[in-house]
């Protein structure tokens, strides 16, 4: 990566280079468990989920991995927006991620299906050790902003968040649930 400065704003992240990539409904539609939802919103528009905007790293293995992204308030049935969810490939790959705006709950999942939850929010930071799977989820009412920094030789492991199951909600959401069924 380059050297930069940029204010922790999404537009001055883009004017110092940044890379957006969004996703959408669509592309996501299977981490949410109410696929009635899912369809009944996907016939009026495709909403987009979240954006992640990343810092070009050079392919070099032991550069850095900077990025922001905005994941949007919303629910699906009774799950909130939430990012895709992964492990690192390399166990020994952890992240730090760091609140800037909005509310939120990081949730970490190992492959012994312990969890841990943690605030993103602004002023808050967390570390996600690796062979802890994440997925943020925004709680909240406004977008979420959050910076994620990794190593780069990290290869997201998509597979396994879903081979696990990976949770899509905070604990007590899923117990009210439950109780209510
Ligand atoms: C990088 C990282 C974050 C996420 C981003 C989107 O390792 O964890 O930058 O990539 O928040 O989440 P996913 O990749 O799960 O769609
Ligand atoms: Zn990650």
């Amino acid at each position: 990566m380059k050297n930069f400065t940029s204010e922790l704003s999404v537009g001055a992240y883009l004017k110092a280079g940044a890379n957006k990539t969004v996703r959408t409904l669509s592309q996501l539609k299977d981490l949410y468990s109410n696929r009635e939802e899912v369809n009944r919103i996907l016939e009026n528009e495709d909403p987009v989920l979240y954006e992640v905007f990343e810092m070009p790293p050079s392919p070099k293995e032991t550069d850095l991995l900077v990025n922001i992204t905005v994941l949007h308030a919303g629910v699906v049935g009774e799950e909130p927006f939430m990012t895709k969810g992964h492990f690192h490939q390399d166990p020994d790959t952890g992240e730090v991620v760091i609140g800037l705006k909005g509310s939120g709950i990081l949730l970490l999942q190992n492959r012994k299906g312990e969890i841990q939850e943690f605030p993103v929010e602004e002023g808050k930071v967390s570390y996600a050790a690796g062979g802890w799977g994440h997925r943020v989820i925004n709680t909240g009412k406004e977008d979420l902003h959050f910076l994620a920094i990794s190593g780069a030789n990290m290869i997201h492991d998509y597979e396994t968040a879903v081979k696990l199951n990976f949770k899509s909600l905070p604990v007590e959401n899923k117990e009210r649930i439950s109780a209510n069924e």
